[in-house]
This record gives C-alpha cells, structure tokens and sequence, in this order.
C-alpha cells in the first residue's frame, strides 16, 4: 500500500514494486481530473487493467478512510509518502502541511492500532532532511547522517519532525516494542516527474522553454542554496530496501539516503544550460543577479532573481552522509548530478518541442 501514489516518489515506488511482482495499492485523494498522469508517464495503465494496481479514494487526514482500505486489502508494507512536500508553500499553509504531514501520520497510526495489524504491517514513513534545516549554519557540520541534531526551520520540516518521532515512538515504546518501522531521511531527489514548482524542474523546464521561444525568462529565489541532489528512482530502491530489515521492531533502523555531493542552485542552472549548449554569464550580486546567454550572437537576459521566491527561512545547506545505507542495505546512488541533469533536460526539452507544435 503506497499513500501518495500519484507523487514523483509514489509512481516510481509503485512500478518498482510492481516490476518485482507486487501487487500495490495506492491510495489518492479523490481528484475531479483524469487518471494521475505519473502513473501513465510510467505505463502502469497494463497493471491497473490486470488488477495488479488498485486505486483507492483515502485521505490520510481522514481516520476512516484508512482504517477503510486497511481493513479491505490487510497490506504488508505500507508506504507513507503522503505530504504537503512543498517547503515555501508550508510558510502560507503551515495547517494544511501540519494536517497532511504530521495528523495523516497519527491517524495511520491509529488505523494500524485499531485494526489489530502491527504483527503483519511494516511502516515506511517519509522522513527528510528537512528535518536538519539550520544544523549546518548553526553548528557547523557540513554534512548530515542518522546522528546529526534536528533543528527544522520551516512548518514543512517541523511537521515531518513530529512524525519522525512519532514513528520512532511506535517503534520502541516503554510498554513493549511493536510497529516494525523505519523512517528513510531522504535528501532532495529529483526526477522528470518532479514536481513543477521544485527548483530543479522549475530550471529545466524554464531554460527548454526559452530554447524554443516558449518562454523569455526564469525568475528564482536564492541561487546560493546548497543541495544534495539525487535521482528520485534510485532513491525508492532505498525504501524497499529499508522496509525488508528483518527481526524485532526494536532492531528496526532509520536511514539517511543522499548523494554525498552538494550544489548551488547556481550551479544547476549551469549545468541545465551547458546541457542545451549555452554557457550562463553571471552579473550582480543578491536580488541584481543576472543570468545571460549567448542566443544567435545576442546576448540575451534569461534569469533573474524575484524576492517573490525568496522563503521566510531557508536551509542554506543539505548534504547527506548515506555511509550507513551503504553498508546495511547495500544502497548507494547510481546516477549522478550530471546525469540527473541530463535526463531532466533531455525530457523537458522533447516537452516544450511538443508544445511549440500544438
Ligand atoms: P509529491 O510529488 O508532492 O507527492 C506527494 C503525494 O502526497 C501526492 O500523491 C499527493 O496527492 C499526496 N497527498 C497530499 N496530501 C494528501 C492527503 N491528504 N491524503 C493522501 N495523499 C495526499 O512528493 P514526492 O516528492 O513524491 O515526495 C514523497 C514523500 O517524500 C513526501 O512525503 C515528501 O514530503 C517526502 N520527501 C520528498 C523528498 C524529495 O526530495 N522529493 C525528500 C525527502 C522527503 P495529490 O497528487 O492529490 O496532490
Ligand atoms: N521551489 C523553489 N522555487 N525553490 C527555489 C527557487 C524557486 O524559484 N529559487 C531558489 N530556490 C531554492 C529554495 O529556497 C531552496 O533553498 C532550494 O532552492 C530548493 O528548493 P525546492 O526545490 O523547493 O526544494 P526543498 O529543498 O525546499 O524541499 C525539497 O526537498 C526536501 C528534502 O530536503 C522537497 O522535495 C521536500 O519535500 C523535501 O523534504
């Protein structure tokens, strides 16, 4: 069963799950629109067709529709990927984000309580590395592993730290251990099926667009934010992989799962415009930063900084020590910042190619 099916993470966990024979319940808030278009990006529709892929209406801020599905399907793993993922949207809509990412985890809780299942049920619970938000500029450690401090800065980072210990806690209470469970505290991962309003895709996106004259210009937020980007479909391997642990809940352990490597949002603008063949100049300084590139021998303003994309509080640096998944799941990334990239480019580039033809 996998909460969020219909996000980057969700459809990609869904097809791995299938591929290796699964069958997957996901669950989706009710949508007036067609059928999610990740899970036909992936060409799920075959598995949907033969029943090997049920879609089911949950929400996981409503108790009753969990405990519904639970009760109907008696899933074995059960991945919570639901959230409010947006970190500058959690500034304006810190209850919706409180209500999803942290309320949804206490009612999954409840419904696995209620309905007798935590022998048979293993948890998976989207943890992130949100959760270490200031620790690098508070307290100087520039890389972050299961043993860092928490230090959220954001209402999105603050309800996935409740969550975080609230799985912990259903993992070891002083009562008896129960839930087998396991938070994976994953660093940014990105994909062609990444979210729009997510800095990376948000560049790839803009920078093909302006390519073929769909677009003039990209406006961004902080260009010095540093992350540890990977590729989404690596990093459900790592998911998987966590929820196979074997004996007691007590045994149970949370992973970091990262590339090791940091980056400047700068930088992915570089590499996303060396990947179409232009060479970004840079002027300024702070909000008068300008990016320029050489169209036709013209030189050609392409980005600019918006304080309109600035957050109330931003994490200055993420970059994840995954030596632990590494070496208890045999985990480790298999694609890199170039190739990530390249393959988002390359997608997106085929993108705005359809849409200058429409
Ligand atoms: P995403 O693309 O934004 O997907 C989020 C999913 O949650 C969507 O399917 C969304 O459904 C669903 N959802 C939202 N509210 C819900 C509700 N009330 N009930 C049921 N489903 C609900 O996010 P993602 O990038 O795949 O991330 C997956 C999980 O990993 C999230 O929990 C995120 O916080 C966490 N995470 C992500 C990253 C990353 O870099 N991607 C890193 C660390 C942790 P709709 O389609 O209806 O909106
Ligand atoms: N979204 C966005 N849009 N971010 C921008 C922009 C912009 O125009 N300009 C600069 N940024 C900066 C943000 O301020 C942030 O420092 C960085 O780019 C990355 O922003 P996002 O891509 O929105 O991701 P995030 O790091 O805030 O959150 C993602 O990663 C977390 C794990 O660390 C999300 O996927 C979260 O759900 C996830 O938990």
């Amino acid at each position: 069963m996998i909460s969020g099916i219909t996000g980057q993470d969700g459809s990609y966990l869904a097809e791995l799950l299938l591929k290796k024979g699964y069958e997957v319940i996901g669950l989706m808030r009710r949508v007036s629109t067609e059928p999610p278009y990740r899970l036909r990006y992936l060409k799920l529709q075959p598995f949907i067709d033969e029943g090997k892929l049920v879609l089911e209406c949950a929400d996981v801020t409503d108790v009753n529709s969990i405990i519904r599905v639970l009760k109907k399907h008696e899933p074995v793993e059960f991945y919570n990927l639901a959230a409010q993922s947006h970190v500058g949207i959690a500034f304006d809509q810190p209850y919706e984000t409180t209500s999803v990412n942290y309320l949804g985890v206490i009612n999954i809780l409840t419904a696995i309580k209620a309905l007798d299942m935590t022998n048979h049920i293993r948890l998976y619970q989207a943890s992130t590395s949100e959760m270490f938000g200031g620790t690098a500029r508070r307290m100087g450690l520039q890389k972050q592993n299961e043993l860092t401090p928490f230090w959220p800065l954001s209402p999105y980072g603050i309800a996935k730290l409740a969550a975080h210990h609230l799985v912990v806690m259903a993992r070891t209470t002083e009562h008896g251990h129960w839930l087998r469970a396991a938070c994976g505290i994953l660093f940014n991962h990105e994909s062609e099926l990444r979210g729009e309003n997510f800095v990376t895709r948000k560049i790839t996106r803009a920078l093909t667009r302006i390519k073929h004259g769909l677009q003039k210009k990209l406006e961004l937020g902080n260009l010095d934010a540093l992350r540890d980007w990977g590729y989404a479909k690596d990093y459900v391997e790592a998911m998987w992989l966590m929820l196979q642990q074997q004996g007691a809940a007590e045994k149970w352990q949370d992973f970091v799962v990262a590339t090791n490597e940091m980056h400047s949002v700068r930088d992915f603008v570089n590499a996303s415009a060396r990947e179409i063949g232009w060479e970004m100049e840079w002027e300024g300084e702070g909000r008068q930063e300008k990016g320029y590139v050489q169209i036709d021998g013209e030189r050609k303003l392409i980005v600019e900084v918006n304080p309109e994309f600035y957050r109330e509080n931003d994490v200055h640096l993420l970059r994840g020590d995954a030596s632990k998944a590494r070496e208890l799941l045999q985990w480790k990334p298999k694609t890199n910042f170039d190739q990530l990239v390249s393959l988002m480019v390359a997608h997106d580039l085929r993108l705005a190619e359809a849409e200058k033809n429409w």
